[in-house]
């Protein structure tokens, strides 16, 4: 374990890297993000890629999965986690802060902030998959900050597997777009991981005037701002991503690799896998 407690302060090693977790490849789009936003913190990114996808999953069983992760990061001595999967932070986030004694964040509080701040007319879409819809966390959290809010939600299962396919540009992928958004014409919350890798044809849809939120954008600010408040924040020079960032999956460690090497600004050439069961 990295930390240790002062006088009930958690005291943490700044060099320990961040645990970034979630279903699958797609909390890729997070780790990147917060890679360029601090390139001087070390990750070790986790892809559950054994039980992905957690949209169609229940509570009870994304706190399990949460909580195994969680548990094995520890071992990897991380600082603190981000869970970088829409569907866990919405579901698990809670939970997982009650029983564990570090810092963890999810990606849903820092969109639907941002979502609400820069509304123009209150009026706010958000598109996720099923289990995060149904579970309306991200609406309730943005009524807790406007209660004038209104919030038209989405669930668009289709997404995530036409992403893994790698039809990012594809006219298919055009047409579900068009099915799915076209009620949707305000603010839109690209709430899950996979959504942001099709943001020029949400952007076709949604025409020029819509603006869209990438939560994984503001989960990286307030990363920072968190490991700079309790001063966590590692002052090192930044090294070859190779010893700067470690990658761990359940299961089908090529795939795995052959999506991130065609997201990530470099190849990575290590990633390992664990059987999560087992923690
Ligand atoms: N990572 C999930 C999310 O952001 C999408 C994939 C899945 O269903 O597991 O909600």
């Amino acid at each position: 374990m990295t930390g240790y407690r002062e006088e009930n302060k958690l005291i943490m090693d700044k060099n320990a890297p961040i645990g970034v977790f979630d279903s699958g490849v797609g909390g890729l789009t997070v780790a990147r993000e917060i890679m360029r936003q601090i390139p001087n913190e070390r990750i070790v990114y986790f892809g559950d890629t054994a039980r992905v996808p957690y949209g169609s999953k229940s509570k009870d069983n994304i706190i399990k999965f949460s909580r195994q992760i969680i548990r094995f990061l520890q071992t990897e001595n991380v600082k603190a986690i981000v869970i970088a999967c829409n569907t866990a932070s919405a579901l698990a986030l809670d939970e997982m802060q009650q029983e564990f004694d570090l810092p963890i964040l999810g990606v849903v509080k820092p969109g639907a902030k941002v979502a609400v701040e820069t509304t123009a007319n209150k009026r706010i879409g958000l598109i996720g998959t099923e289990a995060n819809i149904r579970s309306g966390v991200y609406t309730r959290y943005i009524k807790s900050l406007d209660d004038e809010a209104k919030v038209f939600e989405k669930a668009c299962p289709l997404f995530v597997p036409l992403v893994e396919e790698g039809w990012l540009h594809d006219d298919i992928t055009l047409q579900v777009a068009s099915r799915y958004l076209e009620e949707l014409k305000d603010t839109l919350i690209m709430g899950c991981t996979h959504y942001p890798l099709i943001r020029s044809t949400i952007r076709k849809v949604m025409g020029d005037k819509v603006n869209l939120v990438n939560p994984a954008y503001e989960t990286a600010i307030e990363l920072k701002n968190l490991l700079e408040r309790d001063n966590l924040a590692n002052k090192c020079d930044v090294d070859s991503p190779s010893s700067m960032y470690r990658f761990y999956v359940s299961d089908a460690e090529e795939k795995f690799k052959l999506f991130a090497n065609s997201i990530l600004p470099f190849d990575i050439t290590m990633t390992k896998q664990i059987n999560i069961e087992n923690y």
